[in-house]
């Protein structure tokens, strides 16, 4: 914390909490009391610099404020959200908020499988999707509420509806310690960042980076050891916005020229227009490493048609401004070129700039093989809803859609979503996280096994439908 914070929140204390320094020389009624209560909680305090800090004292009722003061009353005791981390670490809240993990509740929502289901899987239990996503802020109000500019806050509204789970921070620094040294373990991210559609503890982990973070003790480059840690790559500096180029999806936006090469190219009128339309939105600029080629451009517009993030005729839905714009799921050339270079600064600092950037080349080159073998699959499936072979489920407003997950009804669309969540994800993040296994046969194997699947299946249901 930089000195005039500290002096700040020196002046604060003294004029607004004067009497808490002196309670902390003996212990606060908070804390004898919960010695029996909760004894596991005064430890853990206790363990960490903020139960400890000498000069600063910081007692329970700074979280859970001082209205609850009885064994019976315990109802009035408030939960913290970052607000109340923020009159001392105003730098790293700012820089939480503007990264990704702030968005992190606000993504889940826009999930159109998300309201099938039940709430006690994506709601207050925090046993599904919210457990992990809950590490984002509620409240967030965008398109779907007829917000068409950038994503307003409710004012704490949706969180109250929650007693438990806004606190965020204590994603990494787990309460009541708040170590620094725990969220500087790659361990700490792994609870979220691992599994089936995001595995990079599993890809880190059997990677040389992460097997040479266990051979040296479990330290990383930031703690003396010779190997980069999750941290190192994502918040280097400490800094809490953490975004990367390709994202979670792999999805970054067509470019203006990309779109006009690929809609020079068509013979087919419509499309044409539809294309020259869609480009006149979108961002102008270049891709550095590898930038789109007509065919790429051509497979990725089809990948975000199954997101319903375009419609049938290549245009923008309400949904490309909600999940693009107000969710930052995908990024146009200029900030996928920034958040690329200060990546590859990173590496720089152990490997040469030659090996970087031809590391980079061949991992965008798997993003743009996988994305041909995924398009192939989605043609197939379209073709079959535009010949009537497949028909739109009740109540769905776009169909093929992988936005369904597993709400899907038809082995093919099943196998699609597949493709799209596991294999597909499998395959792009392996290569940048270096674990061959994962990149293979975790990722491209399947993925080329159930292109195959599903163009055989579409076969079997065209020849079915002649019958
Ligand atoms: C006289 C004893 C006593 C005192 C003093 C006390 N507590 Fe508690 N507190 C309790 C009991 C009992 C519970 C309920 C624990 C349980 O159900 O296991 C509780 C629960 C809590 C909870 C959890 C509430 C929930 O809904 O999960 C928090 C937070 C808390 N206390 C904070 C504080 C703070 C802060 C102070 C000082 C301002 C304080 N306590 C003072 C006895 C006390
Ligand atoms: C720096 C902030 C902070 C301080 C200081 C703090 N807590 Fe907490 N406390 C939290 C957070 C964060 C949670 C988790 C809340 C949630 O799930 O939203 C929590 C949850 C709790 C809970 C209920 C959840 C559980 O795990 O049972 C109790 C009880 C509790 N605190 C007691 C205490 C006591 C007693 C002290 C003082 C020894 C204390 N807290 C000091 C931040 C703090
Ligand atoms: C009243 C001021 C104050 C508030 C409010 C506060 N902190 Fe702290 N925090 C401190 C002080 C003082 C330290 C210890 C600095 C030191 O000893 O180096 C600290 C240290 C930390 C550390 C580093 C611990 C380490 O191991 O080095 C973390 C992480 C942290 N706080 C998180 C939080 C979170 C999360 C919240 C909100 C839930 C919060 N703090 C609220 C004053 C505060
Ligand atoms: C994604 C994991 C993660 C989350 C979530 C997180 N932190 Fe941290 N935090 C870290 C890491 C990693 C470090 C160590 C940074 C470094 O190496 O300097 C750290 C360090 C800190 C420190 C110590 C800074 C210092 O220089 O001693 C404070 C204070 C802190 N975080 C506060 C917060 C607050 C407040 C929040 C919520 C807005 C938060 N953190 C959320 C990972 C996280
Ligand atoms: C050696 C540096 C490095 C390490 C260590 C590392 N990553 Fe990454 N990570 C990357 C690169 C490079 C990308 C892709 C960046 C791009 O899109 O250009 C990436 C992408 C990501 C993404 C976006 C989706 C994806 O997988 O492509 C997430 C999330 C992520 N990493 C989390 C983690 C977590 C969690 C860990 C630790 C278990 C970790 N990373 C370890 C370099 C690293
Ligand atoms: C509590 C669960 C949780 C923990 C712990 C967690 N994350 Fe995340 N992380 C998420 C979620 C959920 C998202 C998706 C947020 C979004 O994009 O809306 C995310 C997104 C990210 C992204 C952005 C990927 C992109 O879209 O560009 C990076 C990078 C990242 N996390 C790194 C880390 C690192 C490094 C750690 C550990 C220091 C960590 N996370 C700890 C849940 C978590
Ligand atoms: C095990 C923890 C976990 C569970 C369970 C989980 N997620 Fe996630 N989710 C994450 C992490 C971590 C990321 C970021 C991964 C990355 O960037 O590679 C993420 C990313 C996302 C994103 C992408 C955000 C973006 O900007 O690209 C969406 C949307 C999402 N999750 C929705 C959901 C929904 C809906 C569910 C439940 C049906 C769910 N998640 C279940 C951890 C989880
Ligand atoms: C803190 C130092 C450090 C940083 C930062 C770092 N690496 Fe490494 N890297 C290593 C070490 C140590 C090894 C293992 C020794 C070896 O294989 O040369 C390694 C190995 C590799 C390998 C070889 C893996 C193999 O199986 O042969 C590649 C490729 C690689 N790193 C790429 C990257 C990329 C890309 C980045 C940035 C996203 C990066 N590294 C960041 C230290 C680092």
């Amino acid at each position: 914390m930089p000195r005039w914070r500290m002096l700040g929140v020196w002046m604060g204390l003294l004029l607004g909490l004067g009497g808490l320094a002196m309670a902390k020389q003996s212990d606060s009624a908070c804390v004898q009391c919960h010695t029996d209560v909760t004894p596991g909680v005064v430890h853990q305090f206790h363990e960490g610099r903020m139960g400890t800090n000498a000069y600063l004292p910081l007692d329970c009722s700074t979280c859970h404020g001082s209205a609850h003061t009885t064994a019976e009353d315990f109802a009035k005791a408030t939960f913290p959200t970052p607000d109340t981390c923020m009159g001392c670490h105003a730098d790293k809240v700012e820089q939480f908020r503007a990264g990704k993990h702030e968005l992190a509740w606000y993504a889940m929502k826009t999930q159109s499988a998300l309201h099938a289901q039940p709430s006690a899987i994506v709601g207050e239990g925090y046993r599904g999707c919210s457990g992990c996503h809950k590490i984002g802020r509620k409240g967030y109000i965008g398109a779907e509420a007829g917000n068409t500019g950038p994503l307003k806050w409710d004012g704490g509204e949706e969180a109250s509806q929650y007693r438990y789970g806004n606190a965020q921070c204590d994603a990494c620094h787990t309460r009541h310690s708040f170590k620094k040294t725990e969220a500087q373990d790659p361990r700490a991210c792994s609870n979220c960042h691992m599994g089936f559609d995001h595995p990079q503890w599993e890809m880190y982990m059997s990677s040389k980076h992460g097997i040479t973070w266990d051979i040296d003790g479990n330290r990383g480059w930031d703690q003396g050891g010779r190997a980069p840690t999750c941290q190192t790559c994502h918040m280097p500096g400490g800094n809490h916005n953490v975004e990367t180029a390709w994202g979670f999806l792999a999805l970054r936006l067509p470019t203006k020229e990309n779109v006009e090469k690929l809609a020079a190219s068509v013979d087919d009128a419509g499309l044409k227009a539809n294309l020259q339309k869609l480009a006149k939105l979108l961002p102008s600029g270049h891709y550095i490493d590898l930038d789109d080629d007509v065919q790429w451009t051509l497979d990725r517009a089809l990948i975000l048609q199954v997101n319903e993030i375009l419609d049938q005729n290549f245009q923008p839905t309400e949904r490309f401004f909600e999940i693009v714009a107000q969710a930052r799921a995908a990024r146009g050339p200029e900030e996928f070129n920034r958040l690329r270079l200060q990546m590859k600064a990173t590496c720089q600092q152990c490997h040469s700039k030659e090996y970087v950037d031809d590391f980079f080349l061949n991992a965008d080159k798997i993003v743009k093989l996988a994305d041909h073998e995924f398009a192939k699959a989605i043609q197939a499936v379209q073709g079959l809803y535009r010949d009537g072979i497949l028909k739109k489920p009740e109540g769905w407003k776009w169909a093929p859609s992988v936005a369904q997950y597993y709400e899907n009804l038809t082995p093919i669309e099943l196998d699609l979503y597949l493709i799209y969540m596991e294999y597909r994800q499998r395959t792009f993040q392996g290569a940048f996280h270096i674990s061959n296994d994962y990149m293979h046969w975790y990722g491209w194997a399947p993925l080329k096994e159930h292109v195959n699947r599903i163009l055989a299946e579409a076969e079997r249901m065209r020849a079915e439908q002649k019958k």
